[in-house]
């Protein structure tokens, strides 16, 4: 089958290769022996396999490897007891090795695909779909009739989030970058979308009448103590994610003063070794698509043979919602 490897660490432009390797067998690392393989149609792309081209990130399998956490497919074989039978439709989330034509994904991380998602939305579902679900609602706490704010919301992370969060009766309030963003940001449903270059903490406190209950932030970097003052009394900031580059420090006294809490939520530790957690994940996702309010934003699909292209996007701020491979 073709893959594609990460064979250096010298970044987008270099690290990759394109390459002729054996179809896996049906096991897969987090249960071993057994797995479910799929027919790999969409290939997801994402900030873990950018870091991963420079040795930056925080999964570092031996070079080389093939990576990609997670595809859009069809099943062609799975063990018994498995939600999924050979020739379903699926969205699959493998951890490592998506970037190939044949992959071996968990069957707890394996779920149907709804006839009106295509692959690239399948690729599109699960790192950021269960990431914002466990963001929001498990770390996060949030209510219906909150009022939520998300940083980089024209991002995978940030349609999602947008999603998922109206799915639970929240309003919410994106924070972007550009035109092109901001027109993303409502395509995925934002309630209000603000500029950040136009001070966009009074901005927010505005729309809010105050401050907001939660802020999802996968941004970081500089924009900490803004979001502190952007929340309400009991508000939640997220931490998720830092593509703004630099990881912000608090100064606890702001907790204090407005009693604030600041909760970490790392979705792929958590999760690995809880099946059944997984499995929870996937039904409440799984109940927004049906519902309508999950449809992911594919804003990038690139030929195999421009992974490197794709990563570049997300490299240099340019990539809207999610970004895929079409491998078949
Ligand atoms: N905690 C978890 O469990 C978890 C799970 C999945 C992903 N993540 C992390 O979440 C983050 C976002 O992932 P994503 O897939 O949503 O990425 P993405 O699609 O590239 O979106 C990230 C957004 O960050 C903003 N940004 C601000 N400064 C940036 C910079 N210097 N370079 C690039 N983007 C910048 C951009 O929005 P504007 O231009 O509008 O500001 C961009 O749209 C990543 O750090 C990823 O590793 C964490």
């Amino acid at each position: 089958m073709r893959a594609i490897q990460i064979v250096s660490e010298t970044g987008p432009d270099e690290a990759l290769a394109i390459v002729e390797l054996a179809e896996p067998e049906p096991s897969h690392m987090l249960t071993p022996g057994e797995g479910v393989v799929v027919d790999v149609h969409v290939a997801g792309v994402s900030f873990p396999e950018l870091l991963q081209t420079r040795g930056q990130y925080q999964v570092k399998p031996p070079l080389p490897f093939v990576p990609g956490s997670e595809v859009g497919g069809v099943v062609r074989s799975a063990p018994d007891g498995a939600a999924v039978a050979p020739g379903d439709r699926v969205a699959a989330f493998c951890a490592l090795g998506g970037w190939a034509e044949t992959v071996v994904a968990p069957e707890f991380f394996t779920f149907p695909l709804h006839a009106d998602l295509d692959f690239a939305q399948g690729a599109a579902l699960i790192l950021n779909y269960h990431t914002a679900y466990f963001s929001l609602v498990l770390r996060g706490g949030l209510k219906a009739g909150e009022t939520v704010l998300v940083h980089g919301a024209a991002g995978g992370v940030g349609t999602a989030s947008l999603q998922v969060a109206k799915g639970h009766g929240a309003s919410t309030i994106a924070l972007v970058s550009s035109d092109d963003k901001e027109r993303v940001a409502r395509e995925a449903g934002a309630d209000e979308v603000v500029r950040v270059e136009e001070g966009w903490k009074d901005r927010v406190l505005e729309l809010s009448g105050g401050g907001v209950d939660v802020v999802l932030d996968p941004v970081g970097g500089d924009r900490f103590t803004d979001s502190l003052r952007s929340l309400r009394e009991d508000g939640r900031l997220i931490v998720v994610g830092f593509t703004g580059g630099s990881i912000p420090e608090v100064r606890v006294n702001r907790l204090l003063l407005k009693n604030l809490s600041v909760v970490g939520a790392g979705w792929g530790a958590y999760v690995m070794g809880k099946p059944q957690l997984n499995r929870e994940i996937g039904a409440a996702v799984g109940k927004l698509v049906d519902e309508g309010f999950v449809r992911p934003i594919v804003g990038g699909r690139f030929p195999f043979e421009r992974a490197a292209d794709a990563l570049k996007t997300l490299d240099e701020r340019r990539a809207t919602g999610k970004v895929v491979l079409e491998v078949r």
